[in-house]
Parts: C-alpha cells; sequence; structure tokens
C-alpha cells in the first residue's frame, strides 16, 4: 500500500516507548498503526513503563469512568516510581483531543499530547518536546491525514481491522465522539482496498471493517464516482483470499435494504452484527437524538434474520439516562428479552463535558441506575448464553487465532457468530481456518473438536 516514506530526519532514532490502549477498536487500530510507525522510526516497543523513553498512552473518553482510568494509571505508576527518569509521557487519543493543550497542565505530568487525527506526527512531537524541553500538545488535522503518512500495517494476527472512515456526525445527545474525533470523513476506496489486500497477503483471513457508523461511510473511487457502504462491501468482498467479513458500528437510523440485502447475498460476511439499540423506549431515543424508533429497531431485526437465518445480534445499551422512568426502563427490559441478543454491551448513563444531554436534569438516583444495569446485564447474560449453548451440535469453521489463554496446549479459534472456540490441535493451525464440531459450551465460551469439512 503507499504510505509516505519516513526518512532519518523524520524520526527521533533510538528510543524506547511502552504503548497502552483503552478504547473501541479505531483506538486498537490506531494504537497499532502508531507502533508500527513509532518502530519504523527506530523505536524499540518494551514491555514495561519503566524501560520507557516514551510512555504512549491512547485513551477513551467516552465515559467519565473511562477517561479517570487513564489519569488513575499515571499516579499509580509514579506513586510506585514506575516510569524512568527523565522519560516522557505521551497522552493521546480521544481524552487528548478532548483537553488538548489543557493536558499539559494536569498534574499527572503530562509532557505531549495528541489525538486520534494527529497520531502520525507523534515523533515529530517527541523530537521537538526533547529540543525544547516544554511540552507539546497537537490535536487537530485533517482527520485522513494519518492514513497516507503512517507505514503499511504488520499484521500479526489471523484478522485485522481496517479503519474506513473518521469521526462521526449522528450528534447523539450524550456522545463526545463528534467532539474529540470530529466529522465524519470517508477514506477512498482505493485507500481501503490497498490496505485490505495487503493486509490478505500478509496473512490475514478475516477483514473487520471499522467507522463510528459504517453505515453513512460515503467515499469515492480514484474518478470520484461515489461509493456507499453496501458498495464497498460487495468491493472488499471480492477480494482474494477473504475468507470472512465483519464491520462495526451501525447506528440503525440508517441501515439500508441494500445492507440487509448483502447479508443474503456476500456469504463471505460473518454471522454477527452488531446495532446498538441504546433503549427501548421511543421517548427516550427522541432525547437521545437516535432518529429511530423501538418498532423500526424491532422491523430491521425482523429483515435481517430473513436475510441471514441464524445471524447473531449483539448490541449497546444505556441505562438511566436523564429522566428514563421506570415505564421507559421497561420497555428496554422487553425489547432485549423479546430480540435474544448476542454478546453485548450496557453502561449507566454517564455525563459528558460539552454534550447537549450534560445540560438535562439527571433525576435517577445513581442506586436505581445501578438496579436497572443490573436487571438488564441478567436479561442479556441469558440470552447470550442460550444463544452459545445453541450452537452445541453444530459445525463451524473457526480462524485460529492462538493457544488457548487458560492451557497452552490447546487452541483457541473464532467462529463466524463471534464466539470463541477451544479445541486440542497442532499448532501449525495458528493463522488457519479449520472446522470444529462444537462439543459444549461452558459461559460464552465454546469447546470443539476439529472434524474434516
Ligand atoms: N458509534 C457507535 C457507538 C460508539 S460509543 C454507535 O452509535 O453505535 C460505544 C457505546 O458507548 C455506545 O453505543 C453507547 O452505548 C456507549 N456510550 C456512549 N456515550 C456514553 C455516555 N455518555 N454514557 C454511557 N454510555 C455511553
Ligand atoms: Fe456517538 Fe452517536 Fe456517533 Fe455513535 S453514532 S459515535 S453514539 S454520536
Ligand atoms: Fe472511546 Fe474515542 Fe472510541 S471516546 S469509544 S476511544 S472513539
Amino acid at each position: 500500500m503507499s504510505g509516505q516514506v519516513l526518512t532519518d530526519t523524520h524520526c527521533v532514532q533510538q528510543g524506547t516507548f511502552y504503548l497502552e490502549i483503552w478504547g473501541c477498536q479505531m483506538n486498537v487500530y490506531d494504537g497499532a498503526r502508531l507502533a508500527d510507525l513509532l518502530r519504523a522510526c527506530g523505536y524499540a516497543q518494551v514491555s514495561s513503563p519503566n524501560l520507557a523513553d516514551v510512555v504512549v498512552l491512547v485513551t477513551c473518553a467516552v465515559r467519565e469512568k473511562a477517561e479517570n482510568k487513564v489519569f488513575n494509571q499515571i499516579a499509580a505508576w509514579r506513586h510506585r516510581q514506575e516510569l524512568k527518569q527523565g522519560g516522557l509521557l505521551a497522552l493521546g487519543g480521544c481524552v487528548g483531543a478532548e483537553l488538548a493543550a489543557q493536558a499539559l497542565a494536569h498534574p499527572a505530568g503530562i509532557d505531549i499530547v495528541f489525538g486520534p487525527s494527529t497520531a502520525h506526527r507523534l515523533p515529530e512531537l517527541i523530537r521537538r518536546c526533547k529540543e525544547t524541553g516544554a511540552g507539546v500538545a497537537e490535536v487537530v488535522a485533517d482527520s485522513l491525514e494519518k492514513f497516507t503518512a503512517l507505514p503499511a500495517p504488520q499484521v500479526e494476527g489471523v484478522s485485522s481491522f481496517v479503519t474506513i472512515m473518521e469521526g462521526c456526525s449522528n450528534l447523539c445527545s450524550y456522545c463526545i465522539v463528534p467532539y474529540t474525533r470530529g466529522e465524519e470523513c470517508s477514506r477512498s476506496v482505493e485507500g481501503i482496498l490497498s490496505e485490505c489486500r495487503h493486509d490478505l497477503e500478509s496473512g490475514a483471513l478475516e477483514l473487520h471493517l471499522l467507522g463510528q457508523n459504517v453505515n453513512s461511510y460515503r467515499g469515492v473511487y480514484a474518478d470520484g464516482t461515489p461509493c456507499d457502504f453496501p458498495t464497498l462491501l460487495y468491493e472488499v468482498a471480492a477480494l482474494p483470499g477473504l475468507r470472512r467479513l465483519r464491520f462495526t458500528t451501525s447506528n440503525p437510523m440508517d441501515f439500508s435494504d441494500e445492507l440487509v440485502e448483502a447479508f443474503s447475498e456476500l456469504t463471505v460476511l460473518a454471522d454477527s452484527v452488531h446495532i446498538p439499540v441504546q433503549s427501548g423506549s421511543d421517548r427516550i431515543l427522541k432525547l437521545m437524538n437516535r432518529r429511530y424508533s423501538a418498532a423500526s429497531y424491532r422491523e430491521l431485526i425482523n429483515k435481517l434474520r430473513k436475510a441471514r437465518p441464524g445471524i447473531r445480534i449483539s448490541s449497546d445499551f444505556i441505562v438511566g439516562f436523564p429522566g428514563e422512568s421506570e415505564e421507559d426502563f421497561k420497555a428496554t427490559l422487553s425489547l432485549a428479552q423479546e430480540t435474544g441478543f448476542d454478546q453485548s454491551f450496557s453502561f449507566i448513563y454517564s455525563k459528558r463535558p460539552g454534550t447537549p444531554a450534560a445540560e438535562l436534569e439527571d433525576n435517577v438516583p445513581l442506586q436505581v441506575k445501578r438496579e436497572r444495569l443490573y436487571l438488564l446485564q441478567e436479561t442479556l447474560e441469558l440470552s447470550a448464553a442460550a444463544l452459545s449453548q445453541a450452537l452445541v451440535g453444530s459445525i463451524q469453521r473457526v480462524l485460529v487465532e492462538g493457544p488457548s489463554r487458560r492451557d497452552s496446549g490447546e487452541l483457541k479459534g473464532r467462529t463466524s457468530q463471534n464466539r470463541i472456540a477451544v479445541f486440542k490441535g497442532p499448532a501449525s493451525l495458528i493463522g488457519q481456518e479449520c472446522t470444529l464440531k462444537i462439543t459444549r459450551s461452558v459461559v460464552h465460551t465454546l469447546r470443539g473438536e476439529l472434524c474434516e469439512v
């Protein structure tokens, strides 16, 4: 793939860096690419902060808890004297973008601040910081610049993330992402396809396309012809060597019929899709500015299940949104009960500075929010466990990721429904596709035995 060639003059040579990544898959992608860049610039990655000349933190701001986590971590390192004397601390990701230059004054002692769109400038920011001895903050750049400035990704596993767009313009009333990652911006079709080809040629079997709302992808071909998300899926699906295709995340608001149709036509599309509903109450969805109703969500799920029988749907939920009544919550609970979601995420609403919802009166007591979260998670847990159990006895193709975490004599792979399956097999299968007969389901993990197709 094309990437700007990095010369020595761009780079500080022979330092060490330690990298931690918090947050969503888009941060995982950014962090991995940042590690590729730092290595290309002569930095060696180390496994502990006390060995690092630069500690790099790629952070998440989506909830207050996520934001506090990074500052607590820095404070703990400082308290235990686990940071190298004279080393630099670089704060990036969404908290970097949110706080910008203010972060330099934070008692955590931060030297460099960057955001999701300026990650590729980190080597230059380190150089400036060392030269001047003063803190530097740079969080604003063209959000697509990084894709051409970063070196080709180092593919390490059987599955590769490919970010297809940056930012979000949906402005859900509770969400900080449009302010930290900026307005929606789509990568070119060629840029995406060439990165996908590179990843497949480097050993990936699965591609996972990323964006805050992939449905609103609006890219262009080299000749300027527009390309929407379903069209992009057909382009990626045609690439040689691809065994499985996933995407995250889809807003139900603009999940088109063409996209539903893709699930019946493209067999390479995985048997699972993440479609966050957030709430089952139309009143709350309106306050959240989600622009769909509980009924249209149900209708979408029915269409998808017709297009791809057996498809697994997962979701995100927010409980305790300002003004959420018992009746609103019951609507969420019954939507969860009747839909039968697979492994989903649920959170207590967190007030984010600068978002419209932060102006609403938050009149739901914390204890009530906790009880609602508990009830919802119990329901979600039951349906995810039942869906796992339903796979027992079935034959599944899995992409083998590596040794199992619990027992290194066993392997783990992922099924099309996005479940981990553990089985006995030779290490030579790592990075390959194989077939399993599923013999057991233990909580959410499947156990299987190798079998012939
Ligand atoms: N773009 C994705 C979501 C990205 S953020 C989408 O719209 O589906 C991931 C999840 O974090 C959201 O789906 C939501 O459930 C949760 N979230 C976002 N802001 C939040 C807040 N202020 N409080 C609690 N949860 C929040
Ligand atoms: Fe946030 Fe909504 Fe955009 Fe998702 S779609 S990132 S929840 S503003
Ligand atoms: Fe967090 Fe930013 Fe992702 S706020 S969820 S890391 S887009």
